[in-house]
């Protein structure tokens, strides 16, 4: 008995010696079957592929707590279970990866993160918005608009509806109240006129900028928010007041007769 024992005990060690143990691979039945299957004109490597497959998915869901809508960022992880019938000898999915890695499938996790188009942005890991159009993020995220309305980035401004050059009210330090090409008002900054962008209609302006029609530069020009554009351009303030004299809020343009 021992020695049956000893030589059954040999004759498996030299088997897998044999069969190449420097892998640690186990040709047995569910190996076997999996490599059957690992040929060109059958699905076993693809198969394995699939099995090896994780995905790893951003996703986000929303919950109403008092009336606050929050936003929820989760990842989900998609794991496949399926082992292919004619794997049946392998016995659970130990012994199932087991076969696919010795016939050289490696496992391969992929991430998944919702990019977002053109003009739209994932705010706080979120969906992608229209910060265009959506007034809640409203040229950037968070940035909620008291009108309700935002048009290509910019939040309306319903008090300086109707404002014109000769007419421009303020809405802040070196701000004014402007209508834009679809007639709503808007508060935007008293700048100089020179290197502004000529436009008939929004679009023609970059996003977070609308079309100007009632400004002092005797043209439609393109203008972005007022605290926007203090941001930015402040330090391009400096030294051009000097050289430019026409200003989005300056003197009305001279009658023509
Ligand atoms: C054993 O398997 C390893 C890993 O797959 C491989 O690199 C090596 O060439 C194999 N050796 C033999 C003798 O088949
Ligand atoms: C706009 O700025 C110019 C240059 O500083 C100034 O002359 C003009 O009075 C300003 N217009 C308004 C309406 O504030």
């Amino acid at each position: 008995m021992r020695f049956t024992t000893a030589f059954l005990l040999s004759g498996v060690l030299y088997a897998a010696s044999a069969t190449n143990i420097s892998n640690g691979c186990n040709h047995d039945n569910c190996y076997r079957a999996v490599k059957a299957d690992a040929f060109p004109t059958r699905p076993g490597t693809a198969d394995c592929s699939s099995y090896f497959s994780t995905t790893i998915e951003q996703k986000t869901s929303t919950k109403v707590v008092r009336r606050v809508t929050f936003t929820i960022t989760y990842f989900e992880t998609t794991i496949p279970t399926h082992i292919p019938a004619y794997a049946s000898a392998c016995d659970g999915p130990a012994k199932y990866s087991s076969a696919c890695s010795c016939i050289g499938v490696t496992p391969v996790t992929t991430t998944i993160i919702p990019t977002c188009g053109p003009g739209t942005l994932s705010c706080y890991g979120g969906p992608c918005r229209d910060v265009l159009s959506d007034p809640n993020n409203c040229g950037a995220c968070g940035n909620k608009c008291g009108s309700g309305s935002c048009v290509n980035g910019q939040c309306s401004v319903p008090s300086c509806d109707g404002s014109s050059c000769g007419s421009l009210n303020s809405c802040g330090v070196d701000c004014l109240c402007f209508k834009e090409a679809s007639n709503k008002g808007f508060c935007g900054p008293n700048i100089s006129c020179a290197p502004l962008k000529d436009c008939d209609a929004n679009g023609d302006c970059k996003a977070g900028e609308v079309c100007a029609t009632s400004t002092c530069c005797g043209r439609n020009v393109c203008l972005s928010s007022c605290a926007l554009a203090r941001r930015s351009l402040a330090s391009n303030f400096v030294g051009s007041r000097d050289v430019n004299e026409a200003w989005t809020g300056g003197a009305p343009p001279p009658a023509l007769f």
